[in-house]
């Protein structure tokens, strides 16, 4: 069970997901330090309710201080699918920021600064990384995505860290890059659709980042969901109480 004498590393917190993230860890008054290439703008952000760490996950001599005596790490990290202004293009041709750089080499380096006796790795994956040659995975994985997602995830698999794989679907609600924390505290999943966990990459369709942050924490309550990796997406009739336990237990 988390405690407020843990202190969890967000590592893409200035991002959609990363944002709900830290704001339900700080709702249970979690200890959260973040995890971002610019302090102002996670400053703004957050205000002085989280502590911040500025590095970049492509630069291992930028994450020592970054993951010292943490012991969960979040990671969210991610940029575009396609080519974008995130991938930080140097001249027409270099690009710096792509999913190779992120989500492949960059999240293999965030696995080796992490603490040896760290209690939990999560990593936000993606559904369609068992399926890449199959629409509509094929056209989404046209720059790499889909692969580089694998390679992290067997980055965190060949480590010896105790680690949670989520693969969501396409992601919809937010990313609430203009919102204050105190909206962020009030992003509901009212009317949003149920929750549906699954594993072996079969599930297809949507869903909501408010629940992929959900899940980025609650899944460290539940010891079952460790060395798991698992799917999620929103589809069917939403109950009135979300009841995480009975999900993840269904993952093993
Ligand atoms: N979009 C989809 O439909 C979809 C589907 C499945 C899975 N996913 C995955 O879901 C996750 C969360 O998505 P999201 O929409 O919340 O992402 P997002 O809003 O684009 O946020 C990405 C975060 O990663 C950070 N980041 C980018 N490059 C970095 C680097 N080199 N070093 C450190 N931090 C870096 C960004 O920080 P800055 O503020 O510094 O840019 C930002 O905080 C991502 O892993 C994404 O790949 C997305």
């Amino acid at each position: 069970m988390l405690s407020n004498s843990d202190l969890i590393l967000v590592a893409g917190a200035t991002g959609g997901v990363g944002q709900l993230v830290i704001a339900k860890l700080l709702e249970q008054n979690i200890p959260v330090r973040a995890l971002t290439r610019s302090a102002n703008k996670a400053r703004k952000m957050f205000g002085d309710k989280v502590e911040i760490a500025e590095g970049d996950i492509r630069y291992p001599d930028t994450l020592a201080t970054a993951t010292k005596n943490v012991n969960h790490i979040i990671c969210c990290t991610g940029t575009t699918a396609f080519p974008s202004k995130r991938w930080d293009f140097a001249n027409l041709f270099q690009a710096k920021n792509t999913p190779q750089a992120v989500d492949a080499e960059g999240v293999k380096n965030l696995v080796a600064a992490a603490p040896k006796e760290l209690k939990r790795f999560v990593f936000v994956s993606s559904c369609g990384v068992l399926r890449k040659d199959s629409f509509p995975f094929n056209i989404l994985n046209a720059f790499g995505i889909l692969n580089a997602k694998l390679q992290g995830e067997e980055a965190i698999k060949a480590s010896e860290l105790p680690y949670t794989i989520i693969r969501p679907a396409r992601l919809i609600d937010g990313p609430y890059t203009s919102y204050d924390l105190n909206t962020l505290l009030r992003a509901k999943t009212d009317g949003k659709k149920a929750v549906v966990i699954g594993t072996g990459d079969t599930l297809n369709g949507e869903t909501s980042r408010i629940d992929v942050a959900n899940v980025c924490v609650e899944c460290l309550n539940y010891e079952v969901t460790a060395g798991q990796t698992f799917e999620i997406i929103n589809s069917g009739k939403r109950p009135p109480v979300t009841d995480w336990e009975q999900l993840l237990a269904q993952i093993v």
